[in-house]
C-alpha cells in the first residue's frame, strides 16, 4: 500500500492535538485546524496554543520538539484551502452529531481526495453518514484513537456498508504501518469494542459492589491483581477517567444499546450513582474526591478514605492487599472460587464480564482475539477475556456458570489453540500473522534454536538471516550472553548471510549486570572486572568487524552496555519508542565496552574536527544524555543516516531482517578508524569543558570527578600527541573505569542504584 505523506486533523483539543502530533512523529506533514473563538484577535489561536501545549504535555506527545515543525496551523473559516491535497483527514471535534456532520461535509468539499475519519467515541458511522451522497459516504470512516494517542497502541477502525473497502484497507494500513498502531476492525456498534466491554465491566463492578456491600478498596484489590488488571482496579480507574466523563459514556451506551442488552441493568444503577456523585462535585482525581480521597492522617502520613456507596460519606474502608487474597492475588481461579464475600463478588463481576465478551463476538467482531487486543491495549489488562477464560479453564467455567454463555458452551478445549481461536459452532479462525511481522515467540514455536542457553538464543529467521535474541530480565548482559554471542558470530559467518540482534522484549538491553560488577568491586576482584571489560570490548569489535552485516533491532531501553552493542552494529532498525544512552556516569563509572570510542568517532566525523568531536562526546557522556525516541537518538548520533525507524513494534524484527538483507550484496566490514588525540589544544578544550561542566547547577561533586576521568580518556590519557586506534582507546577506557571502580563514591552510587533504582547524586 502506498504511504501517505499529507495528513490533517480538525479540532485541536486533547485528542486532535495528540493525533496531529503522532502523525508528525510518523513524518507526515499535517494541517491542524480549529474554530475561530468569538472576538479572537488571532483567528487561529486555538490550534496555535494547542501546538504550544504539545511541548509540555506528559507523557510527551512529540517524539522530539522539532517534530512540531511539520504541523501547520489554521482555522476552519480561513484555511480550509490547506486541505486541498490532504490524503487523510481525521476529525476530532466536540462529540456532537450535528457539529461532526457539518465538519465532515466541509472537509469533504475542501479535501476532494482524502479519506475522512471521525474520532468519535460514541456516535455511529451510520448516523454520521446518514443522507450523505454515496461518493462522499464511501470516504468516511471511524478511527477511534485512545488517549494519549502516541502512547496508546489501540485504534478501533470502523467501516460500514457504504464505505469503500479499498479506502478502509488503506486507512487500516496507514494506522498500522505508519502510525504503528494495532488497528482493530470492528462493526459499527455502540462503544465499539474496548469502551463497550470496559464500561460494562466497570458498571457491573459498581452495581455488584452496591448490592453486595463491597467497598471500593475491596473491589479494586479483588478485581485487580488476581485477573491481571492494573492496580487501579475499577474504582481507581473511574476516578482517573472522571465521574462526569464516565457518566456520559455510560448514558450514551444506555441510549444506543437495544433494550434487551445486558448492559442496561448494571448501566442504570451505575449511571444513577455517577450522577449523584457528579452533583456533589465528587468527580474523581481531578476534583481530589471520588470513590477514594487521600487525607493527611494524624501522623501526617496519607490516609486513604473510601466513599461509602450507600451513604456517599467518606470513611476509612478496610484495606485489602493483593497478597492476602486467595492464590496470593495472582490466581483468577482461586479468586472466583473463594467461598467468602470477596470470592462471590469476584465471580459475579468477572462471570458477567466474560459472558458479555462472549456475547459481543459476531455482534461487534467476528474475531475474539480482537476483543482481547482491545482490552489489553485499551484498558491495560494483561490478558483479554478469552485468554483469561483459557487461564481459568473453559471446563471449569462451564461448570461454574448456571447457564454458560453460548460461545463458551460451544468451545472444545481452549479458545486459543496453536494459531487459531474458537468462534463457536465447532469452528476456529486462523490467526496467522500478517505479512511483515516476525516475532521471536513465533520462531520459538517453530522449532529449536540454532544454539541457545538460559540467557540467549540464536534463531534462523529465514532467507539467510539469523536472530540473536537475549532473554534475561531487562535483557541485562552476563557471561553466558557474551559466550553465546561469540559462538553465534562464528556460526553466522559459516551458515548465514547476516545477523539481527533483537527480541520481542520491552527492552533491548539495560546493559551489564550491575549487581555482579559491584560484587567484584566489593570483593576487590578487579582482575575479574578487567577481564569482563576486555572480553566485552573484543565482543563489540567482533560485531563491528564481522564479515557480514549486523543490524540492531532497537526497542525500549538500550542503556550502558546495551547502547554499546547498538553502537557497534552496522545499522539500526529502531522502534520510535526507544530509550538509548550511555548512562554509566549515574553509577560512577564510564562506558567501558568501546562506547567512548564510538561516540568520539561519530562526532569527529560529523563535525569534521577531532577537538569539537571530543567535546561533543564529552558532553553526551558526562551528562548521561538519554534519548527517549528514535528521532532524538538520531539527533545525538546514536543513530546514523542509514539507520531506519519502525513505527509498529510488531514489525521491528521483520523490518530489521529486511534491512540486513538489503546490506548483504557487496557487503564489506567498516574500515578501521584512527583517532587524532593528545594535542595540547585538545587537552585545553577538554579541560575547559570539564570546568564548565563543574559549574552546571545539576553537577554533583562526584560527577566532576567522573567527568574529569572521561576528559582524560578523550584527551588520549598520557599518550603523546598522535593517531590512536580503537584498541588504544579501549585500553584507556579500562584504566579509567578501574580507577573509578576503586572509589568509594562509585560503590555508593552502585549500591544506591541497586537498592532504589535511582541515581545517587553524591
Ligand atoms: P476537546 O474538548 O479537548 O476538544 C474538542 C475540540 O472541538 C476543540 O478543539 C474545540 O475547539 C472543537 N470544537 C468545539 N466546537 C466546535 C465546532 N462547533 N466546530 C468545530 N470544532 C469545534 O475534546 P477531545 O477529548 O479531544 O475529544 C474530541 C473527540 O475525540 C470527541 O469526539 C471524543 O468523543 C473523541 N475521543 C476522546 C477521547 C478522550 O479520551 N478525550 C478518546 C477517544 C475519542
Amino acid at each position: 500500500m502506498a504511504e501517505i505523506s499529507r495528513g490533517a486533523v480538525i479540532g485541536s483539543g486533547v485528542m486532535g492535538a495528540g493525533i496531529a502530533a503522532h502523525m508528525a512523529n510518523a513524518g507526515l506533514s499535517v494541517v491542524l485546524l480549529d474554530i475561530v473563538p468569538q472576538g479572537a484577535a488571532d483567528r487561529s489561536v486555538l490550534a496555535k496554543s494547542a501546538i504550544e501545549r504539545l511541548g509540555t504535555v506528559r507523557p510527551p506527545a512529540l517524539a522530539e520538539p522539532e517534530v512540531a515543525g511539520l504541523i501547520r496551523v489554521g482555522n476552519l473559516e480561513d484555511d480550509l484551502g490547506l486541505l486541498a491535497d490532504a490524503q487523510w483527514v481525521v476529525e476530532a471535534v466536540v462529540e456532537n452529531l450535528a457539529v461532526k456532520r457539518d465538519v465532515i461535509s466541509r472537509i469533504a468539499a475542501a479535501a476532494p481526495d482524502a479519506a475522512i475519519c471521525s474520532n468519535t467515541s460514541t456516535l455511529s458511522l451510520s448516523a454520521l453518514t446518514d443522507g450523505m451522497p454515496p461518493d462522499m459516504a464511501e470516504r468516511v470512516m471511524i478511527t477511534h484513537f485512545f488517549n494519549p494517542p502516541r502512547q496508546m497502541r489501540l485504534v478501533e477502525v470502523v467501516g460500514g456498508p457504504r464505505t469503500s473497502p479499498s479506502r478502509l484497507e488503506a486507512v487500516r494500513d496507514t494506522v498500522d504501518r505508519q502510525l504503528g498502531k494495532v488497528a482493530v476492525e470492528c462493526a459499527d456498534t455502540p462503544g465499539f469494542i474496548a469502551n463497550r466491554l470496559g464500561t460494562y465491566w466497570m458498571c457491573l463492578a459498581v452495581a455488584e459492589a452496591i448490592g453486595q456491600g463491597i467497598s471500593p478498596a475491596e473491589a479494586d484489590a479483588v478485581l485487580g491483581s488476581p485477573f491481571g488488571i492494573p492496580p487501579t482496579g475499577v474504582f481507581g480507574l473511574l476516578d482517573l477517567i472522571g465521574i462526569d466523563t464516565v457518566e456520559k459514556g455510560c448514558r450514551s451506551l444506555l441510549a444506543s444499546l437495544p433494550k434487551d442488552d445486558p448492559f442496561h441493568g448494571p448501566g442504570e444503577i451505575a449511571a444513577a450513582l455517577f450522577q449523584d456523585m457528579a452533583g456533589r462535585g465528587l468527580l474523581g482525581r481531578k476534583a481530589k474526591a471520588g470513590f477514594t480521597q487521600t487525607w493527611p492522617g494524624s501522623d501526617g502520613a496519607p490516609v486513604r478514605q473510601d466513599l461509602d456507596l450507600q451513604t456517599l460519606e467518606y470513611g476509612e474502608g478496610a484495606m485489602v492487599t493483593a497478597r492476602s487474597l486467595p492464590g496470593a492475588g495472582r490466581d483468577p481461579l482461586a479468586m472466583i472460587s473463594a467461598p467468602d464475600r470477596l470470592g462471590r463478588y469476584a465471580w459475579s463481576v468477572m462471570s458477567g464480564t466474560l459472558a458479555y465478551a462472549c456475547g459481543m463476538v459476531s455482534q461487534v467482531t467476528a474475531n475474539p482475539a480482537h476483543i482481547d487486543d482491545a482490552m489489553t491495549l485499551g484498558y491495560g489488562w494483561r490478558q483479554g477475556p478469552f485468554r483469561l477464560m483459557d487461564s481459568i479453564g473453559s471446563d471449569v467455567l462451564k461448570e461454574r456458570y448456571r447457564t454458560p454463555p453460548t460461545l463458551l458452551q460451544e468451545v472444545e478445549g481452549s479458545f486459543f489453540e496453536g494459531r487459531t481461536v474458537a468462534i463457536g459452532g465447532g469452528k476456529r479462525l486462523s490467526l496467522e500473522r500478517g505479512a511483515g511481522i516476525i516475532l521471536a515467540e513465533d520462531l520459538r514455536h517453530a522449532g529449536p534454536p540454532v544454539i541457545g542457553g538460559a540467557s540467549a538464543s540464536l534463531w534462523d529467521m529465514g532467507d539467510g538471516i539469523a536472530l540473536f535474541e537475549i532473554h534475561r530480565k531487562m535483557n541485562t548482559l552476563d557471561d553466558e550472553v557474551g559466550a553465546l554471542l561469540n559462538d553465534s558470530l562464528g556460526i553466522v559467518g559459516e551458515r548465514f548471510k547476516a545477523l539481527v540482534i533483537g527480541s520481542d522484549a520491552a527492552n533491548f538491553s539495560a546493559g551489564a549486570d550491575l549487581a555482579k560488577t559491584l560484587g567484584w568491586i566489593k570483593a576487590g576482584d578487579f582482575m575479574a572486572l578487567e577481564r569482563t571489560l576486555a572480553a566485552g570490548q573484543q565482543a563489540m569489535l567482533d560485531i563491528k568487524y564481522a564479515p557480514f552485516p549486523v543490524v540492531a533491532a532497537l526497542a525500549g531501553a538500550a542503556l550502558g552496555g546495551g547502547c554499546e552493542i547498538v553502537l557497534h552494529c552496522d545499522a539500526v532498525q529502531a522502534h520510535l519508542e526507544c530509550s538509548i544512552g550511555l548512562i554509566e556516569r549515574n553509577v560512577g563509572i564510564l562506558p567501558g565496552w568501546g562506547g567512548i570510542a564510538q561516540m568520539l568517532a561519530r562526532y569527529t566525523k560529523e563535525l569534521e574536527d577531532p577537538i569539537k568531536g571530543g567535546i561533543s562526546a564529552f558532553e553526551l557522556i558526562a551528562h548521561a544524555v538519554t534519548c527517549s525516541s528514535a528521532h532524538q537518538a538520531r539527533r545525538h548520533l546514536f543513530l546514523r543516516s542509514g539507520d531506519r525507524v519502525s513505527m509498529n513494534r510488531d514489525r521491528l524484527l521483520a523490518d530489521a531482517k529486511e534491512l540486513a538483507m538489503s546490506m548483504v550484496p557487496g557487503y564489506r566490514a567498516p574500515e578501521r578508524v584512527g583517532f587524532a588525540m593528545g594535542s595540547p589544544a585538545q587537552r585545553i578544550a577538554l579541560a575547559m569543558a570539564v570546568s564548565e561542566f563543574g559549574q552546571d547547577k545539576d553537577t554533583s561533586s562526584y560527577d566532576s570527578v567522573v567527568a574529569d576521568t572521561l576528559a582524560w580518556v578523550l584527551g588520549g590519557g598520557e599518550r603523546e600527541s598522535g593517531i590512536l586506534d580503537e584498541s588504544d582507546i579501549h585500553a584507556l577506557e579500562r584504566t579509567a573505569l578501574l580507577r573509578l571502580a576503586r572509589d568509594e563514591r562509585t560503590q555508593a552510587r552502585m549500591e544506591h542504584m541497586l537498592a532504589t533504582g535511582k541515581s545517587l547524586r553524591n
